[in-house]
């Protein structure tokens, strides 16, 4: 599984998160999505929280429409989401925890102990012929789990990673590192996101088994300096220079 390639997924979620700063329609996260597609994005990620903070249903069914690239539905494990998705089906899901109050997504999800709600959602999501991935940290017993509860991948959350210095993130870095090769051995594909920047992304880009990055705060924060398709396109060279 392990291979040169290394996609990255635009998260636009922040582009909305200013567009809902003032109402009204600007900046269209939707026209940012077509923007990162024409400056190299490989898939458009959108989480569609239950408090709707960001993204809209209107930015779900504009993107479902318009997007000639993949849709990576960011959604918690709730019936209201999981209609949604069924309803939309785009290429693949990804579950991730939420919580009302967070600021973002703290952690990965407890496929362990969240095991018999999480099955149904799995299997809904797959009989619908959406790819479910799963956000969870690069821990064993989350990706034995993922993999005996029938996701078609998992995304390890990289913010530990991100967040630590010196040798405490070398040894985040190494647990990635560990975490990937486990899910290549499960014959699993293996994603990564939360947090990366051009700093941190060049290290995680060397590890071989991870196929894609989604990348969103970033990108967008930086898009302010030097525009959404120069950071995005930077981050893309990086991400290359670092898997070669
Ligand atoms: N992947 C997942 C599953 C996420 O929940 C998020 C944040 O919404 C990201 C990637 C992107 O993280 P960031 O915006 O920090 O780049």
């Amino acid at each position: 599984m392990a291979n040169d390639k290394i996609r990255i997924g635009v998260n636009i979620d922040h582009v909305a998160t200013i567009r809902n700063a003032r109402g009204g329609r600007h900046p269209d996260p939707v026209k940012a999505a077509l923007l990162a597609v024409s400056a190299g994005a490989d898939g458009i990620t959108a989480h569609l929280r239950e408090d709707r903070r960001h993204i809209s249903d209107r930015d779900i069914d504009q993107l479902m429409a318009r997007l000639t690239v993949p849709l990576n539905l960011e959604m918690a494990a709730t019936e209201e989401m999981l209609a949604i998705a069924l309803n939309h089906k785009p290429v693949s899901a990804c579950i991730v925890p939420e919580k009302r109050q967070e600021l973002t997504t703290e952690g990965g999800l407890d496929v362990v102990g969240g095991y018999d709600h999480l099955v149904s959602f799995v299997q809904r999501l797959r009989e619908a012929n959406i790819s479910v991935s799963l956000f969870i940290d690069p821990d064993e017993q989350q990706i034995r789990a993922s993999k005996k509860i029938g996701a078609d991948k998992v995304e390890l959350h990289t913010g530990s990673y991100v967040e630590k210095t010196g040798e405490a993130r070398a040894a985040e870095l190494d647990r990635l590192r560990r975490g990937a090769a486990l899910c290549e051995s499960l014959h699993m594909e293996v994603h990564a996101g939360h947090g990366l920047n051009y700093e941190t992304v060049t290290d995680i880009s060397a590890i071989p088994q991870f196929t894609e990055f989604n990348i969103g705060h970033f990108l967008i924060g930086e898009a302010i300096f030097t525009g959404l398709a120069d950071s995005i396109q930077k981050m893309k060279g990086l991400m290359q220079a670092g898997r070669a």
